[in-house]
């Protein structure tokens, strides 16, 4: 049994030594005080473990989050959603398991099925961009992205004609600044995700013969 402090003090002498009956005491008087500074002791040593911290951490969390809540209304982070969004969506990437897709699959993911998610590939990464639906999904503005890698076109603007991975022929500066800006986008997006990696099927090269001095992509992923 635990004695607080006072308790300890308190304690008569009987009890008190009766409690260090252990150590042989030459005299009775002793034995109380020692018995009782034993007890102190050990009071003050109520260690302070790992799981005390977490436990006060949890508090602190669960409390913050009630009271963001509570002030902010829709956020139980103070309004910082799409931060603590974009950085469970670094941390899932590296856990994440990527999932491998030819362009035949990728292109059930065009949002026509809509009991299916909605992908799109940039630079042979796929993300998932379901959230984007109204942008993405038939109608959108931009669903000729969804279910394909369009990377050529995301640098040339050309929707119609460029709807390719095939970044051939372009100069490399440019791949590099206008679909590395894209790749970035859809990389630190805060609501699309992750999911993997597109294999790239060579008929489906917009230039059937290799341009001279332009560079494959295929290693690319994840660079620029
Ligand atoms: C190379 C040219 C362009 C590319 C690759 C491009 C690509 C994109 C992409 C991928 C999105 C979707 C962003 C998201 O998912 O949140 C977007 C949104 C948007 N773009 Fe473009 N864009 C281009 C040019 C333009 C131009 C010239 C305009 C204006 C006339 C424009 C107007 C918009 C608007 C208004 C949105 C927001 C749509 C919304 O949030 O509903 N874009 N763009």
């Amino acid at each position: 049994m635990v004695q607080t402090r006072k308790q300890a003090r308190e304690a008569t002498p009987d009890s008190a030594a009766a409690s260090d009956n252990s150590t042989p005491s030459p005299s009775p008087r002793k034995s109380k005080s020692k018995s009782k500074a034993k007890l102190i002791e050990e009071e003050d040593q109520v260690s302070f473990g790992v799981i005390d911290f977490l436990r006060i951490v949890l508090g602190v969390v669960v409390f913050s989050c009630a009271l963001s809540y509570f002030i902010i209304g829709d956020s139980y982070v103070w309004g910082q959603d799409k931060f603590f969004r974009k950085q469970w969506n670094g941390v899932r990437r590296v856990f994440v398991k990527p999932i491998y897709m030819d362009e035949a699959t990728l292109r059930l993911y065009n949002g026509t099925d809509e009991t299916l998610p909605i992908y799109l590939s940039i630079n042979c990464t796929i993300y998932d961009v379901t959230e984007g639906r109204a942008k993405y999904g038939p109608g959108g503005g931009y669903s000729f992205f969804a279910g394909r890698d369009a990377s050529r076109a995301y640098i040339t603007g050309d929707f119609k004609n460029d709807l390719t991975w095939d970044v051939s022929g372009i100069d490399e500066d440019r791949v590099k600044r206008a679909l590395g800006h894209w790749a970035n986008f859809f990389k630190n997006h805060e609501i699309y995700t992750f999911v993997g990696y597109l294999i790239k099927d060579p008929n489906n090269a917009k230039k059937k013969e290799p341009i001279e001095g332009a560079k494959d992509t295929e290693n690319k992923r994840d660079e620029l």
